[in-house]
């Protein structure tokens, strides 16, 4: 069955951000707040992420909805049993679900802040986590933040699992990007936690109009960490 519920209520005061999708000339953007959250240029990037992630099959879970790319491809695989999506914004999931009005029996999706959700979550729980949020950038820099975070998704990872970030991206990576960077930077980001990487390269190339890559088209990174 799949649906989406609501975790928590919005906190009374706060201020929904501004959520659209914008297409033009074949081109599919989500927008928040301004910020070029996902473009669907990234499409193959996010099939082989969800393929590294999934190779063994089993349960997974996703910080970010987003277009739903990377949680449909994830869903489709082989062998997936479950795929628990958390995602923040209401209208993210609701654009989401006008698009794919028929969606996947082992595709659940939540409304929740990522952040909170996880600690709901059984140990044990997953075979791979897909981490994929739209965060200011300030957050992946903090390594404390990270110290503290990354154990708690490491509770609900089973012995093996395994964890894909957003992809990093070869180059001057712009101010734009939020969550992604150098290749060299995601390992120290996140190989401490974890005892080896698969790290493998894509070409990619993005819109006229992108702000997060370097270039308009160059080498895009797909790592995958495993415990
Ligand atoms: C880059 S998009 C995900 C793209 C997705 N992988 C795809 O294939 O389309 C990031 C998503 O994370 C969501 N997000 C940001 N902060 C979050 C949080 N704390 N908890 C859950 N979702 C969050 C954003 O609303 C956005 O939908």
């Amino acid at each position: 069955m799949s649906d989406s519920s609501t975790a928590r209520p919005a906190a009374s005061g706060a201020v929904p951000p501004d959520i659209r999708l914008v297409r033009s000339a074949g081109e599919l953007t989500l927008l928040i707040d301004g910020v070029q959250a996902m473009q669907a240029w990234e499409h193959d990037l996010m099939c082989r992420s969800a393929e590294l992630l999934c190779e063994q099959g089993g349960e997974f879970l996703e910080a970010g909805l987003g277009l739903g790319i990377s949680a449909r491809h994830i869903a489709s695989l082989p062998n997936v049993r479950g795929h628990l999506v958390v995602e923040k914004y209401a209208s993210v999931i609701e654009l989401f679900r006008q698009a794919n009005p028929v969606l996947p029996d082992n595709l659940r999706i939540v409304e929740a802040d990522f952040f909170d959700h996880v600690d709901s979550l059984p140990d044990n729980s997953f075979d791979g986590i897909f981490f994929d949020p739209e965060l200011p950038r300030e957050t992946f820099e903090d390594r404390a933040l990270l110290d503290a975070f990354v154990p708690r998704l490491l509770r609900v990872l089973r012995p093996g699992g395994r964890f894909v970030p957003m992809f990093a991206i070869a180059g001057e990576v712009p101010d734009a990007a939020t969550c992604t960077t150098s290749p060299g930077a995601m390992v120290e980001r996140y190989l401490r936690f974890f005892d080896r990487v698969v790290l493998e390269r894509l070409p990619y190339r993005a819109y006229p109009d992108t702000r997060y890559t370097p270039a308009r088209t160059g080498d895009a990174f797909v790592l995958c960490f495993q415990r």
